[in-house]
């Protein structure tokens, strides 16, 4: 059993974290997205893992990710010269997945489940494919299911208007090679992709063995701010333990699950966990209340923070009301005078949001 994660495609609405960076690289918890990914993989005992790559952030995946002696693995790569749609990157892998089965992992999606209960069941039952489905309030934004009471999957619609039934496809996918046949016998869809939903249904009406299982527990794809926001609370919430290498003054208190990475100073701060503030930051007459993640090398002064993903190296100062639902981007730096201010400066990158509620 191999392994793809799909790590290409352009990002646009993470915009603009993803104008200088891959979006499977933005933190959830101080840890890339794509490297949950990799961990659940590895967890269900497949270690031979590809990923996809653009020409705009694949170095940068490369060099963060490495070849996978981190995460006990084998990493390869390949490049996708055009975000061509998900049959097509699988297709781009076909070198590296010959005839092996495999699971397709898209690297912006995060969920719960162990992937070796869906992986058990694929083998056991000798899918052609195995779906996983989870019902959803907006069900227009993904790829959407319509299964029979044995859970087949009887008809399979990417982004419909009027979706079939409330039941999107999850970013993780277990095939058999019957897939590389499908995917050369689709056409590109109105939106110029080759959808790996039209692959799937291509096998559901050559007869394939094809299912769906449900999904319990929570899943998020991070494509957007707020979900990004809900899964970073999700994995403070859950996953999180409490360890302190920083060093905290004495008029400083930490209160309940937080982590402080080495180098990290805090002076007059109080943190409210659950919290993971990463290592080399600077922290002066802050509140930070749960559930924030604040990267390596940031700084904050006089700052009172909830909720809210601070980036790498970025800067805050004198900010006088509380910072909520937030995320900065890195290197990025917001400054507000001592008093409350009589002039509002900006130099604010494209697409950027601001929101003085
Ligand atoms: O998250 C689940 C949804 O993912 C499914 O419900 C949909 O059926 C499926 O099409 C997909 O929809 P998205 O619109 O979320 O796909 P997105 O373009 O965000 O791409 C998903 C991941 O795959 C992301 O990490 C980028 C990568 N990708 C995407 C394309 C189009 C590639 O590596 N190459 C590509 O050509």
């Amino acid at each position: 059993m191999k392994a793809i994660i799909l790590s290409g495609g352009k990002g646009t609405r993470l915009r603009p974290l993803t104008y200088t960076g891959a979006k499977q690289l933005v933190p959830v918890a101080n840890k890339p997205i794509l490297w949950y990914g990799i961990e659940a993989i590895v967890a269900a005992g497949i270690t031979d893992i590809n990923i996809i790559i653009s020409p705009e952030t694949g170095e940068e995946v490369k060099a963060k990710t490495g070849n996978g002696d981190h995460f006990g693995a084998r990493i390869t790569y390949t490049l996708q010269e055009h975000p061509g749609g998900l049959a097509h990157a699988v297709k781009m892998a076909q070198p590296f997945l010959g005839d092996s089965p495999f699971v397709m992992y898209l690297g912006d999606n995060l969920i719960q489940s162990e992937l070796r209960l869906f992986l058990d069941h694929f083998k056991a039952q000798k899918l052609d494919a195995l779906t996983i489905l989870k019902s959803v309030a907006n069900p227009s934004a993904f790829g959407v299911a319509k299964v029979d009471a044995e859970g087949r999957v009887l008809h399979l619609v990417e982004k419909p208007k009027i979706p079939p039934s409330n039941l999107a496809l999850v970013g993780i996918y277990f095939f058999d090679r019957a897939i590389h046949h499908a995917i050369a016998s689709i056409q590109p869809s109105a939106r110029g992709e080759l959808e790996i939903t039209d692959a799937i249904q291509f096998l559901i009406d050559s007869s394939k063995q094809v299912e769906a299982r449900q999904l319990e527990g929570w899943w998020l794809d991070t494509g957007k701010k707020d979900d990004l926001l809900e899964a970073n609370r999700i994995i403070l919430d859950t996953c999180l333990s409490a360890a302190v290498e920083g060093q905290i003054d004495e008029s400083s208190q930490v209160i309940g699950r937080v982590q402080i990475g080495r180098g990290t100073q805090l002076i007059n701060c109080t943190i409210r966990g659950p919290v993971i503030i990463g290592s080399d930051c600077y922290l002066e007459n802050c509140f930070i209340g749960p559930y924030s993640s604040i990267a390596d090398q940031a700084t904050l002064i006089d700052v009172d923070l909830e909720h809210s993903v601070i980036l790498q190296g970025a800067k805050l100062e004198n900010i006088h009301q509380r910072v909520v639902d937030s995320v900065i981007g890195q290197r990025a730096h917001l400054k507000f005078a001592p008093q409350r201010p009589k002039a509002l400066r900006f130099l604010i990158g494209d697409d950027c949001q601001i929101e003085l509620a």
